[in-house]
């Protein structure tokens, strides 16, 4: 596996934050502190605002990506209030799926999550497929079994080769770090990091789980950005609540951008 030829990647998760008057300004002061070379930035505002940073970012600096937070498993139907992946179009180009909070919130299953991947992929978004243990799992030592069984339950039944083409990122949030100014050392990370990839290689991806991106997120600021991507398994960050600060988001993305410079992918 070659980390080194990896792109960087810090997505922002604005979660239920913001509200279409204020979002475009957001994303604009943010994408122009962040102009850092070889740097994957996602902007990911919630569903009623991505029309307008859209438009923001068009104007201001369209190499910013656009995620939503979510999509639905369903191609369409009576499903109300929800959104579907084809809905998305001229919107957005990433998704984030599987997100713990959905996980908690809306009782999404692994199974539900490896549905909502596959519209991802024919709809032509990237996923950030999240997964992640609770405290419990962790202090019970279970955080490898549980991790697997995220990623066996949502990559089940999905060909490796489609997902490798479009993309597809993997974000390690383990849940009790998410929010809580607690994040994992990077070192506990780098190895859930890579026990992530050693799961999707054994799931018939081989050598393709070398080129999946893995993310670590959970109450990543600016002062502790350094020690994940210190970790040559670790190729970025999900950042929740930082990523509602310009300055958290200039001092993250800069440090990105020395690992994206040491990759050699920043050329
Ligand atoms: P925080 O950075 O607020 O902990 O959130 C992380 C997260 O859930 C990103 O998806």
């Amino acid at each position: 596996m070659m980390p080194a030829m990896r792109d960087v990647i810090v997505a922002a998760n604005w979660k239920m934050h913001t509200t279409p008057a204020d979002a475009a300004d957001l994303a604009r002061t943010i994408a122009a502190r962040t102009q850092v070379e070889g740097v994957t930035r996602v902007i990911c505002p919630p569903f009623v605002s991505l029309a307008v940073v859209r438009d923001a970012l068009a104007t201001s600096d369209p190499d910013v990506g656009i995620g939503a937070q979510n999509v639905h498993d369903d191609l369409q139907g009576a499903h109300t209030g929800e959104i579907s992946a084809a809905m998305l179009a001229g919107l957005a180009t990433w998704v984030i799926v599987g997100h713990s909070e959905r996980r908690r919130d809306a009782g999404e299953t692994d199974e539900m999550i490896g549905r909502k991947l596959g519209r991802a992929v024919d709809a032509g978004l990237r996923p950030i497929l999240c997964v992640g243990e609770q405290l419990s799992d962790r202090d019970a030592g279970r955080q490898d079994a549980v991790v697997e069984g995220q990623l066996r339950g949502a990559l089940r039944g999905h060909d490796p080769a489609a997902l490798d083409h479009a993309g597809l990122v993997i974000a390690y949030e383990p849940v009790w770090a998410i929010g809580t100014g607690r994040n994992a050392s990077g070192r506990d990370a780098a190895t859930m990091a890579s026990a992530v990839r050693d799961t999707v290689a054994g799931l018939g991806w081989g050598l393709r789980a070398g080129d999946i991106p893995v993310l670590y997120g959970g109450s990543v600021t600016s002062a502790n950005i350094a020690e994940f991507l210190a970790e040559p398994s670790i190729d970025g960050a999900l950042v929740g609540g930082a990523s509602l600060k310009p300055d958290e988001m200039a001092g993250i993305v800069a440090r990105a951008g020395l690992t994206a410079a040491a990759r050699g992918t920043a050329a």
